[in-house]
């Protein structure tokens, strides 16, 4: 099993998140492990994204820690320097992918059309974001490509929600979905954090097979 599928596996609820400030790292993290989730992706969107990655890693270790909004090279070695178990990015491109095999960093690429996961598909990616999710076309499109790409797994994010969550968990292609919705900015501005645990524990009684 790679890395990505072991995470992937083990969250079928990757939260996305845009972090301003390192101090919310910690009542953000306690709240995603108290509501029963072991992983997080910190966008790289804001100035503290990084310095957010370096301390969910250094205190959180039971945790997998990963980057998301990768796109470049620098950001690639910045968030092996920050410790991030794993990365993620909207999209790929070839130069991004020569980068990523240098680095070594398990790695989930996105696509949302069938040439992008083919293209993801020969640089060897079995487990492929689907982003933006709803706007790319949601659950349909993800049942249209499993006859023509049957081996392909997804993670579909970009306008999933409490509503449409389980229509994407039932479709067979896909491993987890990620999302912000549970979340927001908003939430961990006003430290929310009880609303996020009692949401995720909710969410994942939902889904639960
Ligand atoms: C992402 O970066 O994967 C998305 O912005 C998350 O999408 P959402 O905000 O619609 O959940």
């Amino acid at each position: 099993m790679t890395t990505i599928e072991k995470i992937l596996s083990n969250n079928q609820l990757i939260p996305v998140v845009a972090l301003d400030r390192v101090e919310d790292v910690s009542p953000l993290c306690d709240a995603l492990l108290e509501g029963g989730i072991s992983t997080i992706e910190i966008t790289l969107r804001t100035d503290a994204a990084l310095d957010c990655v370096r301390t969910a890693v250094r205190e959180y270790p039971e945790m997998a820690v990963g980057a998301g909004t990768i796109l470049t090279a620098d950001h690639v070695s910045a968030v092996q320097d920050a410790g991030a178990a794993y990365g993620v990015s909207p999209g790929l491109t070839d130069k991004l992918q020569k980068v990523i095999v240098a680095s070594g960093l398990a790695f989930l690429p996105g696509a949302s059309t069938a040439s992008e996961v083919m293209r993801n598909l020969e640089y060897g990616y079995q487990i492929q974001k689907f982003f933006p999710a709803e706007a790319a076309g949601g659950v349909n499109f993800l049942k249209s490509l499993s006859a023509p790409l049957s081996s392909v797994r997804f993670c579909p994010t970009g306008g999933v929600n409490e509503k449409n969550i389980s229509s994407y968990l039932e479709t067979p292609n896909v491993i987890c979905v990620g999302g912000s919705w549970f979340v927001g900015i908003g939430r961990i501005v006003a430290g929310d954090w009880k609303q996020i645990s009692s949401d995720v524990r909710r969410i994942l009684e939902k889904i639960k097979d």
